[in-house]
């Protein structure tokens, strides 16, 4: 069977070097060796947690420049955004009715955002990860390419495409694999090497934004937590120092290399070497996204036709999908 990979990013802030190692950049190579590839904006997920809706489209423009400026080629893969196709929503629907809310409480992200207030959370961020599986469901796809903290949400995605086939005795929806990649697939906060790097974490300095230029990424390493101890040369040197583990991740993955290879490379330098070292490989591989970002960006109208080609050929393979998930339910047809 042919691979189709889809995958999203939702238009909440500025993405990161978290969203571009765990998964942007192997969505490109994807789409390189020759996938058919969906990516979406996720805009739906987006308006879970607060937002402002005089910026949700330039948000969602945004996140498309981000795509094309990373290098995924909108002639070889189908870029498109998820609220210009209804069927997300509609069968997001269907899938409710099959999925436990129990399994949905277990989810951590929705224990993360809702935090202790869990009563007062929004059925939308409670019900997230099964707009979610019906993203990936509605297009067949064989595999989803995310950072790690996305994989509870995908082994949802796998039950709830089970639970349809077993209840309706069908072999229709796929089970989609996950595909987690690379060093880089869990990018920790540059001031805190337990917490994940996040679009939504309050300080700018915890990350990178695709969108900082040279300086403030450097600005940013210069200060990013370390502790007062040399590097290690061997992973087990790094028990206990989760910021130094995470620099040395970040620059690996940038690099391309195993982190081994950076290990051995570094064992025994300060930080006040290693550092410099990583803000310049940093910018030499975000500058050109950055600045063709901000060309792309110069440009809406150019942005809003790739995205209307994209949602058009999206929809064209979505729409079937669902109206055979309806028959397949038994539902009344005009
Ligand atoms: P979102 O927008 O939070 O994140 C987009 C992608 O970036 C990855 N990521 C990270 N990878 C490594 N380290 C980090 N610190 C880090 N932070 C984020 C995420 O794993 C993700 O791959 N639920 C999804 C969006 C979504 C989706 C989908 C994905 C909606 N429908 C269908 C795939 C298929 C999310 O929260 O992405």
């Amino acid at each position: 069977m042919t691979k189709r990979i889809l995958s999203g990013m939702q238009p909440t802030g500025q993405l990161n070097l978290g969203n571009y190692l765990g998964a942007l950049k192997n969505w490109v190579k994807l789409q390189d060796e020759g996938a058919e590839c969906l990516y979406c904006v996720v805009d739906l997920h987006a308006v879970t947690v607060p937002y402002e809706a005089d910026k949700l489209a330039d948000s969602t423009r945004e996140i498309a420049a981000a795509y094309i400026a990373a290098g995924v080629d909108p002639s070889q893969s189908t870029l498109f955004v998820q609220s210009a196709i209804p069927a997300h929503s509609q069968l997001m629907w269907l899938l409710a009715t099959m999925t436990q809310m129990g399994k949905l409480e277990r989810m951590t992200q929705f224990k993360d955002k809702a935090g202790k207030n869990k009563e007062r959370a929004g059925l939308g961020l409670f019900s997230y990860p099964v707009l979610m599986a019906a993203d990936i469901l509605l297009y067949q796809a064989t595999h989803v390419p995310v950072g790690e903290d996305q994989k509870q949400h995908l082994e949802l995605s796998r039950e709830i495409a089970a639970t349809f086939n077993t209840r309706y005795g069908v072999d229709f929806f796929l089970q989609p694999e996950p595909y987690i990649m690379g060093e880089g697939t869990r990018v920790m906060s540059l001031r805190d090497g337990t917490q994940k790097m996040s679009k939504s974490a309050e300080s700018d300095m915890t990350r990178i934004n695709l969108t900082d230029d040279a300086d403030m990424i450097a600005k940013k390493i210069r200060k990013a937590k370390t502790d007062p101890t040399p590097l290690p040369d061997s992973m087990e040197g790094f028990e206990g120092r989760p910021e130094a583990l995470n620099l040395v991740t970040i620059y690996a993955a940038l690099a391309e290399k195993p982190k081994a290879e950076i290990i051995a490379e570094f064992a025994g330098k300060e930080f006040s070497a290693f550092k410099p070292a990583l803000s310049d490989l940093a910018v030499a591989k975000l500058s050109p996204i950055t600045q063709r970002m901000n060309e792309l960006l110069a440009d809406k109208a150019e942005i809003d036709r790739i995205l209307a080609a994209g949602t058009e050929k999206a929809q064209a393979l979505a729409n079937p999908v669902m109206a055979e998930a309806m028959d397949i339910m038994g539902f009344w047809k005009p």
